[in-house]
């Protein structure tokens, strides 16, 4: 059956670096379906409204999104050495209720891209840890950190050119699906 793998950016800026690169995701694997979940509607996180009825209607749209998908790409940027205060609030939002949480045992990949010489690698530890406590099945060992990204993509066209990283990623992509296809069921 066609996987769907549901892609969220970390990074709400219109031009995003991060955005291109989830992007050329998309063109990767003809085999695989892709789905965009938006985060920038998601209120902020507030226990108060996180209610038996699902919570505003942003927060059920995206919790939905991400049921019905079979895997979770997370493409971020870092900020401050960390990860993005819109991120890290998405990721509360699908970390309850506890017991039915839209991210308990889901599949999911982190990549990140930056500017910078490092890759985004204090963003992704940060992103792999939240992850961890809310019990998602991380895709370990793999990990793809680009870094000097602008050298890396026509930013005219938004597309990323640089075909090391596009091959990264699509084996990134290929123990993805894989690790999907074999997570250990431990429930
Ligand atoms: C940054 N940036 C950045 N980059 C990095 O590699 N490490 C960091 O700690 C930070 N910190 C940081 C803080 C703030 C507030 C901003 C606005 C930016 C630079 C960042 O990588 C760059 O703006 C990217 O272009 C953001 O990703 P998108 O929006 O292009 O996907």
């Amino acid at each position: 059956m066609t996987k769907t793998i549901g892609l969220i950016c970390g990074s709400l800026r219109k031009d995003s670096y991060n955005r291109i690169v989830a992007q050329a995701f998309t063109e990767m694997d003809s085999s695989l379906q892709f789905r965009w979940i938006e985060i920038r509607e998601l209120p902020l996180f507030n226990d108060d409204l996180d209610t038996d009825d699902g919570g505003p209607e942003p927060v059920r749209v995206y919790r939905s999104a991400i049921r019905q998908v079979d895997g979770v790409l997370i493409v971020s940027p870092e900020y401050n050495s960390g990860i993005p205060g819109v991120l890290k609030n998405a990721l509360d939002w699908a970390s309850t209720p506890p017991k039915t949480a839209a991210l308990l045992r889901k599949p999911v990949g982190v990549v990140g891209a930056t500017p910078g010489g490092k890759g985004t690698a204090f963003s992704q530890q940060q992103i792999r840890q939240t992850l961890d406590a809310i019990q998602a099945h991380v895709l370990p060992f793999q990990k793809v950190l680009i870094s000097q990204v602008r050298e890396k993509i026509d930013a005219d066209r938004g597309v990323l050119t640089d075909e090391k990283t596009r091959t990264y990623l699509q084996r990134y992509l290929q123990h993805f699906v894989h690790w999907i296809d074999h997570i250990p069921v431990l429930d």
